[in-house]
């Protein structure tokens, strides 16, 4: 099939390269023309885990191209994937002014019948504004599906070529069956494809991940509360994950969700409840839980050093807001690193992908190491914000010598309480008594 997609962010490129990977002939097409410069050069724009590998497979067998004309994608594509960003609102809701915008610029250019899928995360009702915006400048034939991501930053790619299941939310039989035949490759093993109304697909998305961001708040909550009463967050997981009603997953406390999904989404739920009339209470609740939890490490840290920071160093090993991404969006380390800096602390980071984009924020105020060891000379504490796998087994000798303190803070619960207390170190983590 001949595919188009407009937007190249990490959805749109995760999508179009592993469109193009079953045999499409995929377009993508972006405003930026710097970009679209940079991917004809074979420039992959983003860090996400195998992109790169088929990225170039699918660009030498001519089934990937860039373009910055939209003209030529409503040409190419019989399916049009929108997967344009759809950023938080001053209010909390999800600004739809890029989808929108491109719905009227597709209407204008319509020639003959496509469909028009949205791929973005949008709220419930955009799949019929959109509808109303191309109808209201074009007579042509098109469908517009909601068909929503679930893929998780680091593991996209996998994600898209395994998906536990793909919802479609269509009300035409004719553009279903479109969609349904592009996915068959991807659901062999027998995974279903569920379609529903566009209504009820674009909630989907919204209470998926809420429900996630709800999950792994409980937990942090009930990390904070085994602080109080002695108990182990760890041994509290295993005996409740257990439970195949709620899963393994997902319940591991730390210093709070990140990224550009789950804060984004869990407000816009929110927002769209209380536009109408409907006041999500747990969601309230979650937003305020997990701005919290991205504080939690700050008094830990000052209240070790007296109430004063002021001249202390900090080595801080991680800043994207989880591993295997270079994504710094609503990452808790950039709020520590705030904070410490507010109060006249000395800040030493290491990160294995995202220091570029820390360094684009932050410049010369913080000393961006070569390495993890590196960030730990004469620091006075360590500080653990993001659970790289190199972070997992450090040479705790090598860590000793460097800091000048024994002592780390450690907000993912990578290493043993006991292990740590034998090695000789002063170590706080979540949920855990030391
Ligand atoms: C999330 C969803 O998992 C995807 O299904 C969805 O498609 C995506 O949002 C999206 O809407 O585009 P992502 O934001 O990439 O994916 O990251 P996750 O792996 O879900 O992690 C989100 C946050 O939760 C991270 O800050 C992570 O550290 C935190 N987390 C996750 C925990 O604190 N504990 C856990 O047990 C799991």
């Amino acid at each position: 099939m001949n595919i188009s997609i407009i937007g190249t962010g990490y959805v749109g490129l995760v999508t179009g390269t592993c469109l193009a990977e079953t045999g499409n002939n995929v377009l993508c097409i972006d405003i930026d023309e710097n970009k679209v410069k940079r991917m004809n050069n074979g420039e992959v724009p983003i860090y996400e885990p195998h992109l790169d590998l088929l990225f170039h497979r699918n660009i030498k067998a001519s089934r990937l191209h860039f373009s910055k004309s939209l003209k030529e994608g409503l040409e190419h594509g019989d399916i049009i994937f929108l997967a344009l960003p759809t950023p938080e609102d001053e209010d909390g809701s999800a600004d739809l002014s890029y989808v929108l915008g491109a719905a009227q610029e597709i209407g204008k250019l319509l020639k003959n019948y496509k469909v028009i899928v949205d791929k973005s995360t949008v709220p419930v009702g955009t799949s019929e504004k959109v509808r109303h915006v191309i109808s209201s400048v074009t007579d042509v034939e098109f469908d517009v599906v909601s068909n929503p991501e679930f893929l998780r930053e680091g593991f996209a790619v996998d994600d898209f070529l395994k998906p536990e299941r793909i919802v479609i939310g269509s009300n035409s039989d004719k553009a279903t069956a479109l969609m349904e035949k592009l996915y068959k490759p991807f659901v062999r093993s027998g995974n279903p494809i569920i379609v529903m109304d566009e209504k009820s697909a674009e909630l989907t998305k919204y209470a998926a991940n809420s429900f996630l961001a709800t999950k792994i708040t409980f937990m942090n909550e009930i990390a904070n509360f085994c602080e109080k009463v002695g108990a182990d967050v760890d041994k509290v997981r295993a005996g409740m994950g257990t439970d195949s009603r709620i899963g393994k997953r997902f319940l591991f406390p730390g210093i709070g969700y990140g990224g550009s999904c789950f804060p984004k989404d869990v407000k816009a739920l929110y927002k769209s409840g209380k536009d109408e009339g409907y006041e999500f209470d747990i969601l309230n609740a979650v937003i305020r839980v997990n701005d919290l939890q991205k504080k939690i490490l700050i008094p830990r840290i000052t209240s070790y050093f007296n109430g004063d920071v002021r001249n202390k160093t900090f080595a801080i090993w991680g800043l994207a807001f989880k591993p295997e991404t270079d994504d710094i969006r609503e990452a808790p380390a950039l709020y520590i690193i705030d904070e410490l800096l507010k109060n006249g602390a000395k800040v030493q980071v290491f990160d294995p992908e995202a220091m570029p984009n820390v360094k684009r924020q932050f410049g010369d105020q913080l000393i961006f190491s070569a390495n993890m060891y590196a960030a730990l000379k004469s620091a006075d504490a360590l500080i653990i914000c993001t659970e790289w796998s190199i972070f997992r087994t450090p040479d705790f000798e090598r860590l000793k010598n460097n800091l000048n303190n024994p002592v780390i803070f450690d907000g993912r619960n990578l290493y043993d309480v006991e292990d740590m207390e034998k090695e000789g170190f002063y170590y706080r983590s979540i949920g855990r008594n030391f």
